[in-house]
């Protein structure tokens, strides 16, 4: 790589190719943000895929708890988590790796088995962080062709296609079950045989940042299969439907020469004391998760079902949003914006005519969909 002329006028310039060639992630807009820039008041954010019902009461106590700690380093080992997800998930304590959101995890893991030499599959509207953290090493990655608007799973990951797309060089296959920002999930017959029969030198990362939502759709989840299948790393978040994505914690469950590598580069106390207490308070109040996500489960069967009665195709969903095709997108997007409703266009991931809209409170919903309804009459 040539040394980069001018670097004193515009350092950015020595950062490597590989991260000048990235797109940065673009967020959902904060309410700050819209308030600032629009003026508008009660607003309604429809668009991070958060849990409107928000933390366990005992998560909270925890939390508030823990800030009068807050000038000693956290358990950079995260002993006391790390035991009540192994109890939790009747896994050893070896095999986890916590992190400051999956996000992190993500990352970690494009870190330790990626570089310039090598690749890494994932599909057309997968997780837009995917192929950000794989192109930030240097490897190639392998973008397979989605699902078709027609299809059962319009959109979806299209195994058949992912599994033809290994090379030699592959050492990563990231496959989220359900979705985000399609919402589509996986057939989990379909998805074990394919993690049977993935390279052997390629490890299988499955998201399940939406599984609590997945399972009262009738979904497995792939922590039965980790004893078999020491090839699968499977990522979890405490950020959706355990209500706590602004303290920014996750976790991977792996075999654990494969949680001994993520250590190897997992920044030092990298989950705050704040965001352990509050996970181990929540891991342990399921009534409280379960509760939240049958109410967001039932409000999504609401607002789908409006949806279509106003004429837009909405994409399945298993997780807690929604992905609905509403014409002009961006200017859809910018109408409930000034009406104070905040969704999140996707024209990043080339779909230029859907939105994705999570699902909030039911006054919330009923909001979204009275500033819709005249939005879509008009299209
Ligand atoms: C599929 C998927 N994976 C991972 C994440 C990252 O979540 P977090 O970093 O908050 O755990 C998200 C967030 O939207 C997601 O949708």
């Amino acid at each position: 790589m040539s040394a980069p002329r001018d670097s004193r006028a515009h350092p950015g310039r020595l950062a490597s190719a590989a991260v000048r060639s990235l797109a940065p992630y673009v967020p959902g807009k904060p309410i700050s943000e819209l308030e600032r820039e629009y003026g508008v008041s009660d607003i309604v954010k429809l668009a991070s895929n958060e849990n409107p019902h928000g933390p366990s009461p005992s998560a909270l106590s925890a939390m508030r708890a823990a800030v009068d700690e807050c000038w000693l380093y956290p358990d950079g080992s995260a002993h006391e988590l790390k035991r009540a997800l192994a109890r939790h998930h009747n896994i050893a304590p070896e095999c986890i790796t916590v992190g400051n959101g999956s996000n992190e995890l993500l990352l970690l893991l494009a870190e330790s088995f990626l570089g310039p030499a090598c690749s890494a599959v994932c599909s057309q509207y997968c997780f837009a962080i995917y192929p950000l953290v794989i192109r930030a090493t240097g490897a190639r990655c392998i973008e397979t062709p989605a699902g078709g608007e027609r299809d059962a799973m319009p959109y979806g990951h299209d195994l058949a296609a992912m599994a033809r797309a290994p090379d030699a060089n592959t050492r990563l296959i990231f496959i989220a079950n359900p979705n985000n920002p399609t919402g589509t999930w996986l057939d989990s017959a379909r998805l074990r045989s394919f993690i049977a029969a993935a390279p052997a030198d390629a490890l299988v990362v499955l998201d399940e940042a939406y599984v609590e939502y997945a399972a009262l759709s009738g979904c497995d989840n792939g922590v039965p299969w980790l004893a078999d299948h020491p090839n699968l790393v499977i990522v979890r978040t405490f950020s959706k439907a355990y209500g706590l994505a602004g303290v920014r914690i996750g976790y991977a469950l792996s075999h654990p020469e494969v949680a001994d590598a993520m250590n190897r580069v997992r920044p030092a106390f990298n989950v705050s004391n704040v965001a352990q207490a509050g996970a181990i308070a929540a891991l342990a109040d399921q009534a409280h998760v379960l509760a939240a996500a049958r109410s967001v489960v039932a409000e999504r069967e609401r607002v789908a079902t409006a949806l279509r009665a106003l004429g837009a195709s909405v994409v399945p969903s298993a997780g807690n949003f929604l992905l609905v095709e509403v014409g002009a997108a961006a200017s859809v997007y910018e109408r409930l914006l000034r009406g104070g409703v905040i969704v999140r266009p996707v024209a990043g991931y080339r779909l230029p005519r859907h939105l994705r809209i999570s699902i909030g409170l039911p006054q919330q919903n009923d909001r979204l969909l009275e500033q819709l309804a005249p939005l879509l009459r008009a299209a």
